[in-house]
């Protein structure tokens, strides 16, 4: 049965060619932006000169550096920055990782003390306005409330809940100059927050579960195709609607969620610094193989629906559902087990005892423990 629930989305998508020269238009001229920047990757392919130019009649101040999984230690430093020059409007260029480190700032530039102090409280809607312009389809933060920010110090990673972006820009031309693996995990990340929302119980939505469904078979039928071409405007669109779409709310009205995998992956990300859409293509196949009776109508359906798998026995669909969301993410050109990225037992135990320290209970039902997430993990060692 649905759910109850209450959807608001307030992000205004902004999508096509050429876009970014729009921006001004969406920042009042009175502000003073600070335009937050990764490690530089904007400026071998135009989008910087673009945000400039956009912008040249506005007060702005830049804050370089946010790195992938972006870090406390950094976040820190812009936030200083930030209330020095009184910065009243943030504009994040980048990908997830800009992007989430940038509503964090959005947040502690409102907050006298230690904005760890906020990612471990989890949340925070005391925040300034964010806009983004975004340069990697993967992660959805361009559309929804969410950030993972980690700490170097302790080799932690965790999510932290604050407001949306006012307006993000999606121009897939930007998507152009992406290398092969950022492309791979960003595909990889996408189908896997589809799956978080999807492979869960049978029944709650119809419209939910065909509108998931249409997002991974888009997956599916233009992976093969970027590869082939990663500068097709019409495929790199499909990409980054497919990555919008797969986090920002729209699939999950009222439906259960699982989320394991990604709590999984976190785990491995701070402790191996492997990428995020990596792990998930990793651990995955792990959680849909431990947890196949809770799952078993959905991952039915995943294999008939998206991956034509229609006969034999019970069993055989599943395993054989199993193996193919595997080809798919080694089609990516991802690995898809612990050992092939040099991960062994030791990372595994820490993980479990970080869950037993925290007693998590993850999963559509609660159910994945430190135990189960060693199980899931040394399945897929
Ligand atoms: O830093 P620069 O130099 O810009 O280079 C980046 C970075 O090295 C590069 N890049 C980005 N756009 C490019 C480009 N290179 C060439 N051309 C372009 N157009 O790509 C590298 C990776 O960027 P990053 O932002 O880290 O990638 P992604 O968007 O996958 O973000 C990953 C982060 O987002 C979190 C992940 O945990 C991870 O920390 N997530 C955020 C979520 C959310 N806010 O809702 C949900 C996700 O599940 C995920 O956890
Ligand atoms: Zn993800």
């Amino acid at each position: 049965m649905l759910n109850n629930f209450s959807f608001k989305n307030p992000t205004k998508l902004i999508m096509g060619k050429g876009m970014i020269a729009h921006l001004s238009a969406e920042i009042p001229s009175d502000k003073k932006v600070m335009i937050t920047f990764g490690g530089g990757s904007v400026k071998k392919h135009g989008i910087y000169e673009q945000v400039k130019d956009a912008l040249k009649n506005h007060d702005t101040v830049e804050f370089w550096g946010i790195e992938p999984n972006p870090k406390i230690e950094t976040l820190r430093k812009a936030i200083e920055l930030g209330k020095e020059e009184k910065v009243d409007f943030l504009l994040a260029v980048g990908g997830g990782s800009v992007i989430d480190g940038t509503k964090l700032i959005s947040a502690g530039l409102l907050y006298d003390g230690d904005a760890w102090d906020l990612v471990k409280k989890g949340c925070e809607t005391e925040t300034i306005p964010l806009g983004t312009v975004l340069t990697i389809p993967a992660t959805g933060s361009e559309m929804n409330n969410g950030a993972v920010i980690s700490c170097l110090e302790t080799k932690e990673k965790y999510a932290f809940f604050s407001n949306g972006p006012k307006f993000s820009i999606l121009d897939p031309e930007v998507t152009f100059s992406l290398p092969d693996y950022q492309i791979a995990c960003g595909i990889a990340d996408t189908f896997v927050h589809v799956l978080e929302q999807y492979l869960t119980k049978s029944g709650e939505s119809r419209v939910m579960d065909r509108w998931a469904e249409s997002i991974l078979q888009t997956l599916v039928e233009i992976a093969p195709k970027i590869k082939e071409n990663k500068k097709d405007y019409q495929n790199m669109a499909d990409f980054m609607m497919c990555a919008t779409m797969a986090l920002n709310g729209f699939i999950a009205m009222g439906v259960s969620q699982d989320w394991a995998t990604h709590m999984i992956g976190h785990e491995v990300t701070a402790l191996t610094g492997l990428t995020h859409g990596h792990t998930l293509a990793i651990i995955m196949p792990g959680t849909m193989d431990v947890m196949r009776k809770q799952k078993y109508e959905k991952i039915m359906q995943l294999g008939s629906r998206v991956f034509g798998v229609v006969s034999g026995t019970h069993d055989f669909r599943i395993n054989e559902t199993i193996r193919k969301t595997r080809d798919f993410f080694n089609s990516l050109g991802l690995t898809t087990s612990l050992h092939e990225e040099n991960i062994n037992e030791d990372v595994i135990s820490e993980i479990e005892r970080r869950f037993n320290d925290r007693d998590v209970h993850l999963g559509e039902d609660g159910l994945v423990t430190g135990t189960i997430a060693k199980e899931i993990l040394t399945k897929v060692l």
